[in-house]
């Protein structure tokens, strides 16, 4: 498959209501013209209207419980009806249990939604591909947020992901992240087998993240 880029907004002061779907825009507008799929995940409160701006939105974070008497909750459904693709499961800073993350991808599965299941070393990758979700995507905690790229810093820790990922569960796409900030931590990730990259701070805070985005699908 052709490397794709997703872009997680978190709840950044600098990604919230206008200012997070103008970053949904600019993806919209790149993934069209570079050809490269870019997934974006908006805050919560912004999705419905970001999938009137872009094609491709994620959510953050879904829970796996049922429509009805419940409070403060994200359904699958409530997701799909306002428009979105799938959803970041298990992201680092927001962790579940796995027998949670296994109900929450066939949930998501259920309503023909994708979901990227994030993981923290090799071996949990490898565990969470088994499950078949859309993506798989490695991110070593300790990186997450400090602009040094796990392809740099830690290419084995890419390479080990991708190599066990494909072991035990051939076919599930393996993305990674964590610092990742130019085209040359994109190109590099994708030169040790990734099959995209996950990133969010050098997006969000990017002083021209239009700029930034055409170099890093360039790059894939
Ligand atoms: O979900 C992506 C993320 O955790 C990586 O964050 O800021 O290091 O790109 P960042």
């Amino acid at each position: 498959m052709k490397p794709l880029i997703a872009l997680n907004f978190k709840t950044y002061k600098e990604s919230l209501g206008e200012r997070g779907l103008a970053l949904c825009e600019i993806a919209a507008g790149v993934s069209m013209l570079s050809g490269v799929r870019i997934i974006v995940a908006p805050q919560t409160v912004d999705l419905r209207e970001a999938a009137k701006v872009c094609e491709d939105v994620y959510a953050q974070h879904v829970d796996a419980i049922a429509q009805g008497q419940t409070t403060g909750w994200i359904t699958v459904e409530s997701l799909k009806h306002a428009g979105v693709k799938g959803s970041l499961v298990n992201h680092s800073e927001r962790r579940l249990a796995r027998d949670v993350i296994g109900t929450t991808v066939e949930r998501l599965r259920g309503a023909g939604l994708e979901s990227m299941v994030c993981a923290q070393d090799a071996t949990e990758t490898a565990e969470l591909a088994r499950l078949k979700p859309t993506f798989v995507a490695i991110e070593p905690p300790e990186l997450i947020g400090k602009g040094i790229s796990v392809s740099t810093a830690k290419p084995e820790v890419v390479t080990g992901a991708v190599e066990l990922a494909r072991k035990s569960a051939a076919g599930v796409p393996v993305l990674c992240g964590a610092g990742v900030s130019t085209a040359a931590d994109v190109k590099k990730a994708v030169q040790l087998g990734a099959n995209g990259v996950l990133l969010a701070s050098a997006y969000v805070m990017a002083k021209d993240p239009k700029k930034l985005l055409e170099e890093i699908a360039a790059a894939v």
